[in-house]
């Protein structure tokens, strides 16, 4: 980040409450006003909204709808999550492609970001819908030095910021519905789907794959999912920026992953339970293994969901939920 452009970014975001002279800019960026004023012009063409008022200065006031580093880093409150993102306009799925870079040695933290998935991959085996411009793909390689059965967590940790971010961008009334889909209102919003390469002792990689869908029009999702999906723009009523909404997520991702580092098993499951929307409620289970119904009662120290059944107590440890 160190061209002219991005230089004057990251000034006008920190300063996004003020306006700032360009002779003030130009003092405290090291560059000409002549090199500011083209380097202006050139975010104006990119889509960047930069109010000028005349004596006073300038004022950031709207940013492209893109998911580059450029929309996202500008104020970033992480310590590794997002520090490089790879942007694709398009790639059959980011999971696929954040594991092949995992595999290649690619550090900790690095996102991949897709604005189109053709093969966007979800839970159970199922495709998940990605089509272009309008929601988030990302994939973000972790490499927790943690054994392989503490893997699973992350899909915990995952869901509890996505929920958190929802919920303290836009107040609106997101839960999880076990084991991690983030439901708004009721209906299902987002999806994360976790890989993990790991040695007998020892995890290797892991590659979080979340899928937001942010600006999804009614008209855009299947048929099959019409009545049970939503996103964040319809639950709103505006489309909101994805730029701002990844950035929230990386931070609030970022906590709940040191917790999990800091070997905080049990706050995750607890903030998990405090963010369910399944626990307490009569629930039809259904997996590979066939259907289970009963009343949700908790989830284990594995994640395990815990159903009662007829009296009795029996854990299901994969599967889809319905409620009933
Ligand atoms: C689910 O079934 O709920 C999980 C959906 C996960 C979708 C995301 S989109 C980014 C990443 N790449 C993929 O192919 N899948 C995940």
């Amino acid at each position: 980040m160190s061209n002219p452009a991005d230089k004057i970014l990251s000034f006008l975001s920190k300063h996004k409450d003020s306006y700032t002279s360009g002779q003030a800019m130009a003092d405290s960026l090291g560059i000409t006003r002549a090199a500011i004023w083209k380097a202006i012009e050139n975010l104006r063409a990119d889509g960047y909204d930069i109010e000028s008022v005349k004596a006073t200065g300038y004022k950031l006031k709207g940013v492209p709808d893109t998911l580059g580093e450029r929309e996202i880093l500008p104020g970033l409150k992480t310590g590794v999550l997002g520090k490089k993102i790879i942007r694709l306009t398009e790639v059959d799925s980011t999971n696929t492609y954040a594991s092949k870079l995992a595999v290649d040695g690619e550090p900790e933290g690095t996102v991949v970001i897709a604005e189109h998935q053709t093969a966007g991959r979800g839970r159970l085996g199922r495709k998940w819908v990605s089509p272009p411009g309008l929601n988030i793909y990302a994939s973000i390689i972790l490499r927790p030095k943690v054994p392989p059965r503490d893997a699973p967590l992350v899909t915990f940790v995952a869901a509890v910021a996505l929920a958190r971010t929802v919920r303290g961008l836009y107040n609106l009334d997101a839960g999880i519905k076990w084991p991690n889909d983030l439901l708004i209102n009721g209906r299902k919003s987002a999806g994360i789907l976790t890989e993990m390469s790991a040695e007998p002792e020892l995890v290797r990689h892991i590659i979080l794959g979340v899928g937001i869908d942010v600006n999804m029009p009614r008209e855009d999702f299947p048929k099959e999912i019409k009545d049970i999906s939503t996103s964040v723009m319809l639950e709103l009523g505006r489309k909101v920026n994805r730029a701002e909404l990844m950035r929230r997520f990386l931070e609030e991702l970022e906590k709940s992953y040191l917790m999990m580092i800091d070997g905080r098993r049990a706050d995750i499951l607890d903030e998990w339970r405090s963010l369910s929307v399944t626990l307490g409620r009569n629930v039809r289970v259904t997996s590979h293994a066939g259907e289970k119904t009963g009343f949700a009662r908790d989830i284990n120290t594995e994640g395990g969901l815990i159903l009662e059944v007829d009296g009795k107590e029996e854990t299901v440890t994969s599967g889809d939920v319905g409620f009933i």
